[in-house]
């Protein structure tokens, strides 16, 4: 596994968690952050014995307070442009074939919270605060904000978030349907990575059609995105592991998914 300062790679079991690594600077997301991101996770694809990717932020403070403002200062606009795609990290993420966790650790600003939002399922520690500040700095969301918020929760609400710059706290942000889950700070660890755990028990082949069809949910009309399902459906008969499945559950016992 390719090793950066910057961001941590760490395997556990079938869990891989990425832990963005800029305590000093609150995990502010650089070229360098966003290179090594878009590398981890072309190498995690690769790595059949990791089923489940967990993202965080080092230190007690911050998940990811955004994108590095002090690389804007100066950014010609087509330099941004490329920066943004080159780096687009939040495509990587969705795109990505397996389950992915934000653990949502402190600040979750701008960039972090569009990151957060590219995740498949967010928890939060009670003490996480998020938004979508760029209004501040007169810009607006780059990374998917201006899409994905009005996705997650109520467009007004998603309006609000971003005309205001607001940062509100994980409570709101679990009310509005933001973040899936609060939980208290110091057992966010454990609840992250037990849910990855539970989730890496599931046949990776599964799970990829599931993350692929909900997914497609986002972009299809219904009448597609329902035929979308069938063919996943009957693809995944073509599995070894649903074979074990089966016979698992027939012969009364825990199926063993070994992945092919
Ligand atoms: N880009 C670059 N540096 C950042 C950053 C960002 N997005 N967010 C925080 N930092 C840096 C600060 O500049 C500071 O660095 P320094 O010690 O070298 O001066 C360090 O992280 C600590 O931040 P600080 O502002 O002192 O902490 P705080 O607890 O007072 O405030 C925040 C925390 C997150 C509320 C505040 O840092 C902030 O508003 N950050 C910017 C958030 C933002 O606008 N994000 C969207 C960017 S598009």
């Amino acid at each position: 596994m390719t090793e950066s300062n910057v961001l941590l790679v760490e395997r556990q079991d079938r869990v891989a968690t990425i832990t963005v690594n800029r305590p000093d600077k609150m995990n502010a997301l650089n070229v360098e952050v966003r290179r090594a991101l878009v590398s981890a996770l072309g190498e995690l694809r690769q790595d059949d014995e990791v089923r489940v990717v967990v993202i965080t932020g080092a230190g007690e403070k911050a998940f990811i307070a955004g994108s590095d403002i002090g690389e804007f200062k100066g950014a010609r606009p087509v330099d941004q442009y490329r920066k943004m795609v080159e780096g687009d990290i939040y495509s990587a993420v969705e795109r990505f074939p397996k389950p992915v966790i934000a653990m949502i650790n402190g600040f979750c600003l701008g960039g972090g919270c569009e990151l957060a939002m590219a995740c498949d399922i967010r928890i939060a520690g009670d003490k996480a605060k998020l938004g979508q500040p760029e209004t501040n700095l007169g810009i607006i969301p780059g990374g998917g904000g201006t899409q994905r918020l009005p996705r997650l929760v109520r467009q007004g609400i998603a309006m609000r978030l971003i005309y205001t710059g607001e940062i509100i706290d994980a409570a709101y942000a679990l009310e509005i349907g933001l973040v899936d889950q609060v939980v208290p700070q110091d057992a966010l660890k454990e609840e992250a990575l037990g849910l990855a755990a539970k989730i890496a028990q599931k046949s990776p082949a599964s799970l990829q059609a599931a993350k692929e069809c909900v997914r497609a949910a986002w972009r299809m009309p219904l009448d597609e995105g329902l035929q979308y399902e069938k063919v996943w459906f009957g693809l995944l008969f073509s599995t070894d592991d649903m074979d074990e499945g089966v016979a698992a559950f027939l012969e009364k016992r825990r199926p063993e998914f070994k992945g092919t």
